[in-house]
């Protein structure tokens, strides 16, 4: 073998993780039955063809002539499928099938850019000084394009979830219904410090948003030890919960809040009766799981839009945690320090008995099934098995600055108009439960993997 050829066969890590990573958006796309393709399974996103070019099209454009110096072959697709959408209010997409390229022709467009990407990389990670654009090396830009494709792997995830199952190729997952009983309770986390952010100078790889360091203070607060269970979520809508407009006014009474009666018109407008996961079937509730429909699993945690949990938590009594509490209450102890992890340092990668994460299921579990992830006061369930909504607006950390090679990351969010979430969900990625990430979604979404857990002050 020329020796040339041997240096390309080295496994490098990050080659390792891009190749992964394409696997897992390769095996998404592989659920979808072939006629079903062009399908538009949420009204708010783009159809399913546009993120099988959307993907490749991302690393390219992210790549090719910023660090790789190569040309572009096919620039009418790097336009098209630069960049997804997330209507506000309404202006949903209104474009056809027909609209849109061949199959074939996405299909040999993705095979072009791996291929030409593979190879000047595997160049370009072994040059002793590997390239690199405003500041940031290679490696900062292959993480930015890993991290992309696997948060679309979870995004796609959701997406795919909405369609009729006779549109996919169904796989029969076991699913695990119950664990030991689960008694709620609420934990006392006393006031202390939550360090947020990364610093620059850790080296250490995060989105815009993570930066800069901080610490802010958090005042003692009490917390659901697990997430609200579909179980508890049942009697809020068996108590009218859905139906009452208290529980869906945002502000105080006489507060000129613009937003103060969104959550409502939301719910009135659209109909919105139960979680978008559930279904209504001969007087019984149904769990709409990836790929079937199973009586309501009464344990595992309940998936809603914000506006959903904060009516519950109103309803309840209580509150949505801050980005900060959730902080406190995932990672502070006792003696003060802070924890990488909720249950210490080990890396959640080798180690499935942690939670409920990194693609090892489809569907959530009970609550309480993994009692070794639990935080340091004790608090249950916070990496994994569904995200959990805060009630902090998604805004820049003090220092921030965007990626000058991808501005609008994060600072196109920055409108007031999005909410904080933070955990994971069984589809999240392990390099994603890192202390720092941050996910943010607009509060009437209800596709997502995010459940909640309240908190009283
Ligand atoms: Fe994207």
């Amino acid at each position: 073998m020329p020796a040339t050829q041997i240096d390309v066969a080295i496994p490098h890590q990050l080659m390792d993780e891009l190749a992964a990573a394409r696997l897992r958006t390769d095996e998404l796309f592989a659920i979808v039955k072939s006629d079903s393709l062009y399908d538009r399974p949420i009204a708010e996103r783009h159809r399913i063809v546009f993120y099988i070019g959307h993907l490749e099209a991302f690393d390219w454009n992210l790549l090719h002539d910023r660090v790789l110096s190569l040309k572009s072959f096919h620039p009418q697709f790097d336009r098209l499928f630069a960049f997804g959408i997330d209507p506000v209010g309404g202006g949903l997409p209104n474009d056809q099938p027909s609209d849109w390229p061949s199959i074939t022709a996405v299909r040999e467009y993705v095979a072009a850019v791996r291929n030409t990407l593979d190879e000047k990389l595997a160049d370009a990670l072994f040059e002793p000084n590997p390239p690199s654009s405003d500041g940031f090396p290679l490696t900062a830009l292959l993480n930015v394009a890993i991290e992309h494709r696997l948060m679309h792997a979870e995004t796609l995830a959701y997406m795919l979830h909405q369609m009729p199952l006779d549109r996919k190729i169904v796989y029969n997952e076991p699913l695990e219904l119950s664990a030991s009983p689960v008694i709620h309770r609420a934990i006392e986390i006393p006031s202390g410090t939550v360090t947020q952010g990364l610093t620059r100078a850790s080296g250490h790889f995060g989105w815009d948003n993570e930066f800069e360091s901080h610490r802010i203070s958090v005042p003692a607060f009490s917390i659901d030890q697990y997430k609200v269970t579909n179980r508890q979520y049942l009697e809020f809508m068996e108590a009218g919960g859905y139906q009452t407009r208290e529980f869906w006014t945002n502000g105080d009474d006489e507060d000129n809040d613009p937003n103060r009666d969104s959550d409502w018109r939301w719910r009135s407008e659209r109909g919105v009766s139960h979680p978008a996961f559930w279904k209504h079937d001969q007087d019984q509730w149904l769990y709409r799981t990836m790929f079937a429909d199973v009586a309501l699993p009464l344990d595992w945690p309940v998936y809603v839009s914000q506006a959903e949990a904060k009516a519950y938590a109103r309803w309840a009594g209580k509150s949505l945690p801050t980005e900060a509490e959730w902080q406190r209450a995932a990672y502070g102890t006792p003696d003060g320090e802070e924890r990488e992890y909720p249950w210490g340092s080990e890396s959640p990668g080798g180690n499935r008995d942690l939670g409920n994460f990194d693609f090892t299921r489809w569907s959530p579990v009970p609550v309480n099934a993994f009692p070794e992830g639990q935080s340091a006061f004790g608090v249950h369930g916070m990496l994994g098995n569904g995200w959990e909504w805060t009630s902090t607006q998604f805004a820049p950390f003090p220092g921030f600055e965007p990626f000058p090679f991808y501005r609008g990351y994060s600072a196109d969010f920055f409108d007031g108009k999005h909410l904080v979430m933070k955990g994971g969900s069984a589809r999240t990625a392990v390099c994603m439960l890192r202390r720092t990430f941050r996910n943010w979604f607009q509060p009437h979404y209800q596709y997502i993997y995010t459940g909640f857990r309240c908190v009283s002050r």
